[in-house]
């Protein structure tokens, strides 16, 4: 799928400010951002849900407002509720109608196990737990066999195992080529499945890229003793975090020189850890940076 340009006003507050991204076949997206940033505003304009004031939409090689696409679209939105007398079951035979799709019965089972709702399928859904009606939604947007997957929040409510099921879900998904986009604030998440990463702030696209190009700064963690004068100048521009020094390195290449370098103006190097900033040290930077300008 691919947005371009896309718009949204409320009153006089501007929730999304020409937002361009793509998702591809075969690759999960992260949707980050603070609260407010405009994610699910974005989400319900792709789905038809809020109407864009501009911008262009295309789903699957259709326009946006196609409604042969939608049928081929898994949504779990952010704020849900099942009909209270319905069983799992019946939700998810009802969504399988509702999208056209032909599943067969033992596949709609198969698909409440993958959220681990197995032994649940007879239950009514007005007695499920937080965390069991998100896995149901979950097994709703994974039913009809879409090619697209967007994902608003499917872990906020959902036990450690089920993340990582999630998890494992998502990565299957991708295997077999289907397109997915995911707004998440647990980032750790984001970090371990995502390709690609779109930071929103303020409606509008902060940074984005694959989690190369947003983590690309790498750095050094070297325990030192006996650093002269020379080593200092040698290690400019590193940090000091507690004794360790912090040096920003731009290619993993350049450490046994800086190691060498070191030893040669007799420094004692203890330790040298490589490291590399963490996504959420990433998101944090891009929003203050919103916030300084
Ligand atoms: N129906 C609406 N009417 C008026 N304002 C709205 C409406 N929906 C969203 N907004 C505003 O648009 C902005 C973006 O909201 P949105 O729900 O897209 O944020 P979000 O990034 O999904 O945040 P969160 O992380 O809290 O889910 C907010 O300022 C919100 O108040
Ligand atoms: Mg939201």
């Amino acid at each position: 799928m691919w947005a371009s340009g896309l718009r949204k006003r409320y009153r006089r507050r501007q929730a999304v400010d020409d937002v361009t991204f793509t998702v591809a076949r075969g690759e999960v997206v992260g949707l980050l951002g603070p609260n407010g940033a405009g994610k699910t505003t974005v989400i319900k304009m792709l789905l038809g849900l809020v109407r864009p004031d501009a911008g262009e939409i295309m789903l699957l090689g259709r326009h946006g407002t196609d409604p042969a696409s939608r049928a081929r679209i898994g949504y779990l939105p952010e704020l849900f509720r099942y009909q209270p007398w319905l069983t799992a079951d019946e939700v998810l035979r009802l969504h399988t109608r509702l999208a056209g799709a032909a599943v067969p019965a033992a596949e709609q089972r198969a698909c409440l196990g993958l959220v681990g709702l197995a032994d649940r399928a007879g239950d009514r859904v007005g007695g499920f737990s937080k965390g069991m009606q998100q896995r149901l939604g979950l097994a709703v947007a994974l039913v009809a066999r879409p090619e697209l997957v967007v994902l608003d929040e499917p872990t906020s409510a959902l036990d450690p195992i089920g993340r990582a099921d999630v998890r494992d879900l998502l990565l299957s998904l991708r295997e077999r080529q289907v397109a997915v986009l995911l707004n998440s604030h647990l980032i750790g998440e984001v970090e371990r499945v995502c390709d690609r990463v779109v930071i929103l702030d303020h409606g509008r696209v902060a940074a984005s890229g694959t989690l190369a190009e947003l983590l690309g700064q790498r750095e050094l963690r070297l325990r030192l003793e006996g650093v002269t004068p020379e080593a200092e100048a040698l290690l400019d521009g590193a940090a000091r975090d507690g004794d360790a020094f912090v040096l920003p390195i731009r290619d993993p290449d350049d450490v046994p020189e800086i190691v060498a370098g070191l030893v040669k103006l007799g420094v004692r190097v203890h330790a040298v850890e490589p490291g590399r900033i963490t996504l959420e040290e990433r998101l944090l930077e891009v929003i203050r940076a919103g916030e300084d300008r």
